[in-house]
């Protein structure tokens, strides 16, 4: 039996009367760093961190329904992560079939949809599997979507979304006039939807890390030393309290 989460009873933010709809960002982004240096402080192993981490996402991931993010894309795994040895590899990528076993039922009820950005393909087929059993049974919901970024790498995404765009050039369903920044958006995993207002990255380190870098050319960062297994819905809070102070300007005054 899946239990509803309670948090969603809570008024979503942006329809109280100290925020404007533009308060909240629609769209967030998280590097989920710190896992590695939150297990070795307590003497354990680096997995034990990553396994916390899922916890995080948790939490997260209730906060962002509580406050009406309409999508949320976690930096679950990059394509520079398989250099990392095989047995973390191998754990990380049982993560989301283990949180997806144990949360599927509460993130439908949620009416949340789940996605996926990366390279699926070279994935092992258990994770694979997993996360395409997730996006078929939620297809239909239309509240929080929780992308995962999986085998995920911005410059290969941008590498991709060139070779589609000569090939369709080749076979001419694209003309070079009718290429323009929309357009090149179409052809990147994230084809659809809006890019990220805010991105997050616990755990100290200042870098993209080869994340969305075509989409977060005007994100909002926000950056905090605090480990991603200690990341809580106070930080989060806090991370959307101070987007709520930028004045976000595109280029303009
Ligand atoms: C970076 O921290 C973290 C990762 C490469 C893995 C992130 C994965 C999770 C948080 C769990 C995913 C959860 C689900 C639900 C699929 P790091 O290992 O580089 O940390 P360090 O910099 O301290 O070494």
């Amino acid at each position: 039996m899946s239990m509803k989460i309670p948090f969603l009873n809570h008024k979503p933010l942006n329809q109280s009367h100290q925020y404007s709809e533009h308060d909240t960002p629609e769209h967030i982004a998280i590097v989920m760093d710190g896992n590695g240096r939150w297990a070795r402080k307590r003497g354990l192993p680096r997995v034990a961190g990553h396994k916390a981490g899922v916890s995080t996402v948790v939490k997260i991931v209730k906060a962002a329904v509580k406050f009406n993010v309409k999508v949320l894309t976690l930096y679950t795994f990059s394509t520079e992560n398989w250099k990392r040895p095989k047995p973390e590899v191998d754990t990380i990528l049982r993560l989301p079939k283990e949180f997806l076993h144990l949360y599927l039922p509460e993130l439908i009820s949620n009416n949340v949809r789940i996605e996926a950005i990366g390279d699926m393909g070279s994935l092992p087929a258990h994770t694979r599997e997993a996360i395409q059993f997730a996006i078929d049974r939620t297809r239909d919901n239309d509240g929080l979507l929780l992308n995962f970024a999986l085998n995920y790498g911005g410059r290969s995404e941008i590498l991709n979304a060139m070779k589609e765009m000569f090939s369709d050039m080749n076979e001419a369903k694209l003309s070079l006039d009718e290429l323009d920044e929309q357009r090149v958006s179409k052809y990147l995993y994230t084809a659809g939807l809006p890019d990220p207002d805010l991105l997050i990255r616990t755990g100290g380190e200042k870098r993209l890390s080869n994340f969305l870098l075509w989409q977060l050319a005007y994100t909002e960062f926000w950056f905090t030393d605090v480990l991603w297994p200690d990341f809580s819905e106070k930080e989060f809070l806090h991370a959307l309290e101070e987007y709520r102070q930028r004045k976000r300007r595109y280029g303009g005054v």
